[in-house]
């Protein structure tokens, strides 16, 4: 990852890469002027340089280079994070000066330091040239607040651990190795950890997870995190699907719809990596995050479309189709993180395609318990410049879900509104207290690189949910 650093305001800019701001109309923003007036008239005009988002310029002045970034029509958190993260994938030095954070708008620090750190991730531990494209080492932010620099630094730091988790083969995360890693991060965070194994999971009779992992010769585990500080007064409980891989089980996918499946446990990852930076903010909140791992495999032991299975609480399961599996071991992390008696439950998971036909792949669906709670969190995304939208938890649908011989159904048999009859389902082992669901089938993957995205996981999800740790908290 790419070193963000903040150096005193008056850093000698001679002989550097120095990245600049520029607007369309060819407006420099505050701060970038005088390297903006180094550049020539004709230089822009012939590589097409307009200030446009996505466009950047590079050229030689004086015995440095001046680095222009398109930030279109105006200055906001949007335009500075995608432009930071467009201008560090294009310096071609080790080390850069970025003046873009000096525009006098609050914030204008943390959403540069954001698409520098982010935009400069790579993920290259299966390349045999592990170094990649990359070429900046480290960017420094003249007369930055070191503080302010630190903190963008966490939420970014965690949402790269959350790509990297999603990233690693299926092959190389089963349950306890996922776990593991994790737990690593966790305890270097200060959170406190507990790891149930198979016969623990048993004992507890977590007949959902168990019934999705009867198909796999990898054991599933669930993992609990907690952040317990003594001055807390508030508890957010987190769980996340985790799914190392998620073949359908006998419902089997077909090979396109399988292709991208390890990316399954992409909830799981973004709770973990939320909860390790508010360990690492040190929140005056009590987080406990619940994640059953296991993967959704085939073997001879597999569950099959009409078995029945026994959560730990709640409604008894007939599984109709084998694929709606997320839904079925959440039942079972919502059980458990209840136990905890957490004032404010929020699950993430990549839950169903049809919350990717419903808003497209940018954009992760929101179900709420009632609408403060939507609202609460949809602020939180907006803080965060995480696309969420809010789908509604009809109830008109619920009975979609009733089953002939068990309490409950895991699919509808209907064509429509998959995501909602998911979060209905999910609706039945939340609880009564403030409840919301983030179905992120969509942007857990990005699709382009781009502004502060990178390709491939993209770790949606964990700032939200740190901004929401943030309003939950304890101030003084
Ligand atoms: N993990 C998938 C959902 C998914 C699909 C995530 C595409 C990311 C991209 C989930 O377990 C699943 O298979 N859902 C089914 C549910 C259906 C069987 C009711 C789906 O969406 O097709
Ligand atoms: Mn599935
Ligand atoms: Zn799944």
């Amino acid at each position: 990852m790419v070193e963000v650093k903040a150096v005193s305001s008056g850093a000698d800019l001679s002989g550097r890469t120095v990245i600049a701001g520029v607007l369309t109309g060819l407006q420099p923003i505050p701060g970038s002027e005088a390297v903006f007036g180094q550049v020539e008239p004709r230089v822009m005009d012939i590589a097409g340089f307009e200030g446009k988002v996505g466009q950047v310029l590079s050229t030689p002045v004086g015995s440095g280079v001046a680095m222009l970034v398109g930030l279109g029509d105006e200055v906001s958190f949007e335009s500075l994070r995608a432009g930071a993260g467009n201008a560090v994938r294009a310096v071609k030095a080790e080390s850069a000066i970025c003046l873009l954070g000096g525009v006098d708008i609050e914030g204008a620090t943390r959403a540069v330091v954001e698409g520098l750190a982010l935009g400069g991730y790579q993920f290259r531990p299966y390349k045999t040239k592990t170094e990649g494209k990359l070429k900046v080492k480290r960017v420094e932010l003249p007369g930055a607040d070191e503080g302010t620099v630190a903190a963008a630094l966490i939420g970014v730091e965690a949402t790269n651990l959350s790509r990297t988790w999603t990233n690693t083969p299926a092959m190389d995360k089963a349950p306890e190795e996922i776990a593991k890693v994790i737990i690593e991060e966790a305890e270097a965070a200060g959170l406190e950890v507990e790891l149930w194994d198979f016969e623990r999971i048993q004992r507890e009779k977590l007949g959902a997870l168990l019934g999705v992992a009867a198909g796999s010769d990898r054991p599933p585990v669930l993992l609990v995190l907690s952040h317990k500080p003594d001055s807390a007064t508030k508890h957010l409980g987190l769980v996340g699907k985790g799914i190392t891989f998620d073949s359908g089980g006998l419902s089997l996918k077909t090979a396109a719809f399988m292709e991208e499946m390890k990316d399954d446990m992409s909830g799981g990852g973004v709770v973990a990596a939320a909860t390790i930076a508010v360990a690492r903010y040190q929140l005056s909140l009590r987080v406990t995050t619940v994640i059953p791992f296991t993967d959704n495999a085939v073997g001879g032991n597999a569950t099959r479309p009409g078995d029945v299975l026994r959560p730990g609480t709640g409604p008894t399961i007939e599984v109709l189709n084998t694929d709606a599996e997320g839904r079925l071991i959440l039942a079972d992390g919502l059980g458990v993180v209840r136990r905890y008696e957490p004032d404010f439950i929020v699950d993430v998971a990549t839950l169903t395609g049809a919350a990717k036909v419903a808003l497209g792949d940018q954009i992760g669906a929101v179900f709420a318990s009632d609408s403060d709670v939507a609202a609460s969190i949809l602020q939180a995304a907006s803080r965060a410049g995480e696309p969420f939208w809010e789908l509604p938890l009809f109830r008109g649908y619920r009975k979609s879900l009733d089953s002939e011989i068990a309490d409950i159904k895991n699919i509808t048999g209907g064509r429509y509104g998959g995501a909602i009859a998911a979060a209905l389902f999910l609706s039945e082992y939340a609880g009564d207290g403030p409840w919301a669901h983030l179905d992120i089938a969509g942007p857990a993957r990005c699709r382009e690189t781009a502004g502060e995205q990178v390709k491939g996981g993209s770790g949606a999800g964990v700032r939200t949910l740190l901004e929401l740790a943030m309003t939950l908290a304890d101030t003084d």
